[in-house]
């Protein structure tokens, strides 16, 4: 009864120009590691769910390339979205789609463009949740903050020597005053971004909450699975809020559990957080391409290995070129990329 849905339609608009809305990051090898994020987020669960349960939904526009990196995927298992709606319609399509299938269904939401490094760590945890979502709770996954970042959701909870701590306020993106008092207060974790519930929890709560969204995804069970699935769909994702599951659910949920989380776990969305898990050089730079850089320090530079590269006297920057896309930013107003995408449409 354990599925898995993968969201895999955003378009990493902070990890701009190297995620384009033509081919996001997730369906890069973003690592070097001979695998798309996509390909190294459906291997993590292998023997936890099998590879029958698990779903992917993403952009029509996707879908032949999430078949291609996942021939393992049926065509049911690629739920296609005629427009980004964000998280929370995503996950409401799949968890009722399914649920036409199975009422028994427990889930596991992942982002499919994070880094977890200790796999089996990871495994152990989303045993342990997939447990406690037995109850009529929402389990997320919480990592130790280490910098201010104003990019996640932040989780208070109670500690306790339980393996899921009871969560008392959960607040998705903070601005940079409160995300600091949050981190000095230690009693606050990161949303790793990963939601384990079963059906009922979700039902419940998407009811009370986004109750217009519950029905929209409900009249649904009429189509999904047949050939009216498509414009049933088109039409929901017409008249459907925009919202994401973080601010539209966990943020007003009552019953929520956090498992602490050492998994070795990074949110590839920003530069900052590329630059951390790379090695840096002695200068504390991150360098991949053909760049001579004199009297630089603290920078991400990622250029095209064809082009020549030079830099002098450069501090604490993002230097980043793809196709016809060139950026320069500091590295400490990286939150401003997605604000550059948005505003200019030739940025696709
Ligand atoms: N199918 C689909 N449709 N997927 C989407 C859509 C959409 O409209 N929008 C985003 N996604 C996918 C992204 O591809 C990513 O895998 C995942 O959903 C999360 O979306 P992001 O846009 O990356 O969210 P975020 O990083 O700003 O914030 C979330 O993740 C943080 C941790 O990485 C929140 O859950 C935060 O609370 C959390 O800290
Ligand atoms: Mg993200």
């Amino acid at each position: 009864d354990n599925y898995l849905i993968i969201m895999a339609g955003g378009i990493g608009t902070r990890f701009w120009p190297i995620s384009r809305s033509t081919n996001p990051k997730q369906f890069h090898d973003v690592l070097g590691v001979g695998k798309t994020m996509l390909q190294q987020t459906a291997e993590r669960f292998q023997g936890i769910i099998p590879s029958e349960n698990v779903y992917v939904v993403t952009s029509d526009e996707f879908a032949d390339l999430v078949k291609e990196q996942l021939p393992f995927l049926s065509d049911e298992q690629i739920l296609k979205e005629p427009q980004r709606k964000n998280t929370a319609p995503c996950i409401a399509y799949a968890a009722y789609k399914i649920s036409k299938k199975n009422k028994k269904a427990k889930f596991v939401v992942a982002p499919a463009d994070h880094v977890i490094l200790k796999e089996q760590l990871f495994q152990e945890n989303i045993k342990k949740a997939l447990q406690e979502a037995e109850k009529e709770v929402f389990v997320t996954l919480g990592i130790i903050p280490t910098r201010p970042d104003t990019g996640y959701g932040y989780i208070q909870y109670v500690p306790s020597a339980e393996d899921a701590q009871k969560v008392k306020t959960f607040t998705e993106k903070p601005n940079f005053e409160l995300a600091q008092a949050f981190l000095e207060s230690g009693d606050y974790v990161w949303n790793a971004g990963i939601f384990i519930f079963k059906l009922p929890t979700f039902k419940k709560e998407l009811e009370k909450h986004q109750s217009r969204m519950a029905e929209q995804f409900e009249e649904g069970l009429a189509h999904y699975y047949t050939p009216g699935e498509e414009d049933f769909i088109k039409k929901v994702y017409g008249v459907c809020k925009n919202i994401s599951i973080d601010v539209g659910i966990m943020e007003k949920a009552q019953e929520v559990k956090v498992i602490l989380s050492d998994i070795g776990w990074s949110d590839l969305g920003t530069w900052q957080s590329l630059y951390e898990i790379n090695e840096k050089d002695t200068n504390n730079n991150v360098i991949e391409g053909n760049v001579i850089a004199y009297d630089t320090t603290n920078c991400i530079i990622k250029t095209p290995h064809n082009k020549l590269v030079v830099i002098q006297g450069l501090q604490g920057y993002i230097v980043a070129e793809q196709g016809n896309a060139l950026m320069i930013c500091p590295k400490n107003l990286e939150q401003e990329v997605k604000k550059f995408v948005e505003d200019a449409t030739q940025l696709d």
